[in-house]
């Protein structure tokens, strides 16, 4: 850059013009004047900006000074604490790294300091606690192995103790009852079809020959989606389903949830059916009764006894309830089956002709029979559980006893 460039510079922009009410003298004054304040200037501005700078010196002096106090503290305390003692260890971590203690506090400064000082303050306080931070790491290391060394030195070790455990799960009773269900009636040869939760009004109903002004149909009051759209009330509208779909011969079991408007200690509004047909020539009462009877002993041990009572059911004809020898008083009668020996367990009976005919099946060739059963009902025997509603509970008290 020539000497000129810099005269001009040094002129500013100071409206320095020839004309000629200027004559040359008080043009040269008049740069000498400008140049004079700007040198003026740029003086102030350096001494202000050497107080600022001494002053964050200082500031930096006096912050390193307040972190080097805390680390020379630290490395004294240190010093004098018992390594193999953790509990003097753990005193010494709360004091300088707790929540209260003296490098946190330090942190904590960081909040109150401008833009400029926080860069320099927090490198030093940062470096403060990775020192402190590693240094009480290793304390409590050392601490924890001379506290380990000591309990070994100290006695006999007893590794036959049982060990803490891991609490195993379990399945859930009526999942229980269903997969043993399966299991029983897959090595008879009966297939699994587990139907649908919400049926039409000719599934549910009307194809188990209850038209709509049934009496029965009272009996299992639903949810209705719509007039002809249900949550089903029981597993029979699979028979149907699988009818429609199925030539016979044929057996199978269709395990699910059904859906009734009911809310007591034995009955909720939903719980879980088992439904079995079974539809080939020459099927009897007496197959149904075999069936059953070493299903039961199946479920409930080889001395349990059943009976079949005459009922209705619009599906089946004849219809029955079966009961079972009561499973607590093996039909002494007690309590719990009200003094008369037997428990209800479920409807069965023969197909009706008129459900055969609404799946297209010939009532003159082919028979058979059907049942149905809750498996809440039998988890409850089984395990004598006095509330229904404690199955669908999800509460752990009750669950973990299984
Ligand atoms: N579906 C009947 C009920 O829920 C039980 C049943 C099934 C009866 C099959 C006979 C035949 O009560």
């Amino acid at each position: 850059m020539g000497g000129d460039d810099m005269g001009q510079k040094r002129g500013g922009d100071l409206p320095l013009f020839l004309d000629e009410r200027t004559d040359l003298r008080s043009y040269r004054r008049k740069i000498k004047e400008k140049n004079g304040a700007t040198r003026k200037n740029h003086k102030n501005f350096s001494r202000l900006s050497s107080l600022v700078s001494r002053l964050f010196s200082i500031f930096v002096a006096t912050m390193s000074e307040a972190i080097n106090n805390v680390k020379q503290a630290f490395d004294a305390e240190l010093a004098q604490t018992d390594l193999t003692n953790q509990e003097a260890v753990n005193n010494l971590r709360v004091k300088y790294l707790g929540k209260k203690g003296a490098v946190t506090d330090l942190m904590k400064q960081m909040g109150t300091l401008s833009a400029e000082e926080r860069p320099a303050y927090g490198k030093l306080v940062n470096e403060l606690k990775v020192a402190v931070s590693e240094a009480i790491d290793k304390a409590i290391e050392t601490a924890n192995q001379a506290a380990l060394q000591k309990k070994l030195e100290s006695g006999f070790v007893d590794t036959t103790l049982p060990g803490a455990g891991i609490p195993a799960g379990s399945t859930h009773p009526l999942y229980d009852v269903r997969e043993e269900i399966i299991d029983f009636f897959s090595q008879m040869g009966f297939e699994v079809d587990f139907g649908r939760d919400i049926e039409t009004d000719w599934y549910n109903f009307e194809a188990l020959n209850t038209p709509p002004d049934h009496p029965s149909r009272d009996m299992q009051d639903t949810f209705y989606v719509d007039d002809k759209v249900m949550l089903r009330t029981h597993t029979s509208g699979t028979q149907i389903h699988y009818m429609e779909t199925h030539k016979p011969p044929f057996r199978m079991i269709a395990p699910g949830h059904v859906f009734r408007v009911d809310n007591d200690a034995t009955h909720a509004p939903m719980f879980q059916q088992c439904e079995g047909l079974v539809v080939d020539e020459n099927i009897s009462f007496a197959d149904l009764k075999g069936v059953l009877q070493v299903f039961m002993n199946k479920l409930f041990g080889e001395g349990v006894k059943t009976r079949f009572r005459p009922s209705f059911f619009p599906f089946t004809e004849p219809s029955a309830e079966m009961d079972v020898s009561c499973v607590f008083c093996g039909g002494k009668g007690c309590r719990r089956c009200k003094g008369t020996g037997w428990m209800e367990i479920g409807g069965c009976g023969s197909v009706d002709p008129n459900v055969f005919k609404n799946c297209g099946i010939d009532s003159e060739k082919y028979t058979g029979f059907a049942f149905g059963f809750g498996l809440d009902r039998i988890a409850m025997l089984r395990h004598a559980i006095p509330e229904i509603g404690l199955l669908t509970s999800n509460d752990q008290r009750f669950l973990s006893q299984f």
